[in-house]
């Protein structure tokens, strides 16, 4: 598919360009993984790193020194995005920052590209695991330049399904409901810590669905022109302020089950 606001020549810019953001933000997190400890605010359930500071400026500095009038929006940038902007870059310095804080090697960074409110580049860029996931749109899904697919698993009962407990609220009902539900309904459920990564495992077809309430724009976007672009489906199915999402994504052939078990939580 050729797109008409962005030929495949600049799309191929702007996926280059996510690409090195990410490996940039995601080496130097890596290189300094020893500083791992260093909080600049924790709540019950979550940490912010000076790493996830430094790695969005890295990260924000590759894109502005090659589109300038970009408009860049990410975790620790506060405020509000552009929501008009002819291109916005979101992007997550560390996904699974808890993981990475305590030395699970489950983290990474992920930068998208959206235009129209639509994401049209995704970089998932995992320092530890050696994997980076790319993909634009019409193009095709790559993991370290090869390509990937979706999991052939059509029933609900024969899938792994990853999820997220909320980290915001003390109040885990939503969540742990969600949890049951799941558990009851396919093989197995997972909780690994990064949706991000969670997302590529449903491109690369090491997972079957994903499915979280409560994560942010900036914990998906990148990973939903993966999973599309790896064969499978994505959409999210609620949207709150500041750009908290419910998200869904699954290999396609157990989406209409999974979207019914997250339905029948709520
Ligand atoms: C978190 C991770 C985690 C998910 C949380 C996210 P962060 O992102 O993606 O898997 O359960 O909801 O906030 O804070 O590590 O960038
Ligand atoms: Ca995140």
């Amino acid at each position: 598919m050729t797109d008409a606001i962005f030929p495949s020549l600049e799309l191929q810019d702007l996926l280059r360009c996510a690409e090195d953001a990410a490996r940039a933000a995601g080496s130097h997190a890596f290189e300094q993984r020893h500083r791992r400890k260093e909080v600049v605010r924790a709540t019950a359930h979550d940490v912010k790193l000076r790493l996830d500071l430094e790695c969005q400026a890295i990260a924000e500095n590759v894109i502005r020194s090659r589109f300038a009038n970009h408009s860049i929006f990410g975790e620790e940038s506060g405020g509000k995005a552009d929501a008009n902007a002819a291109v916005l870059w979101i992007i997550d310095p560390i996904d699974g920052t808890v993981n990475f804080h305590h030395g699970l090697p489950l983290w990474c960074c992920s930068v998208a590209a959206l235009s129209g409110g639509k994401p049209i580049v995704g970089v998932v860029f995992a320092p530890e695991l050696q994997e980076c996931y790319t993909a634009c749109r019409g193009g095709k899904a790559l993991c370290n330049g090869k390509p990937i697919s979706v999991s052939e698993t059509r029933r609900i009962q024969d899938a792994i399904v990853a999820t997220g407990i909320d980290r915001k609220t003390r109040d885990l009902s939503e969540s742990t409901r969600f949890l049951k539900n799941l558990a009851i309904r396919v093989q197995r459920p997972r909780i690994m810590g990064s949706a991000a990564l969670d997302i590529c495992n449903v491109a690369s077809g090491r997972a079957d669905g994903y499915y979280e309430s409560g994560i942010y724009l900036w914990d998906a976007a990148a990973g939903s022109v993966i999973v599309d672009r790896a064969g499978g489906r994505s959409e999210i199915l609620w949207r709150g302020d500041d750009l908290q999402i419910a998200f869904l994504a699954t290999n396609g052939h157990i989406h209409d089950e999974l979207r019914q078990v997250v339905l029948s939580t709520q």
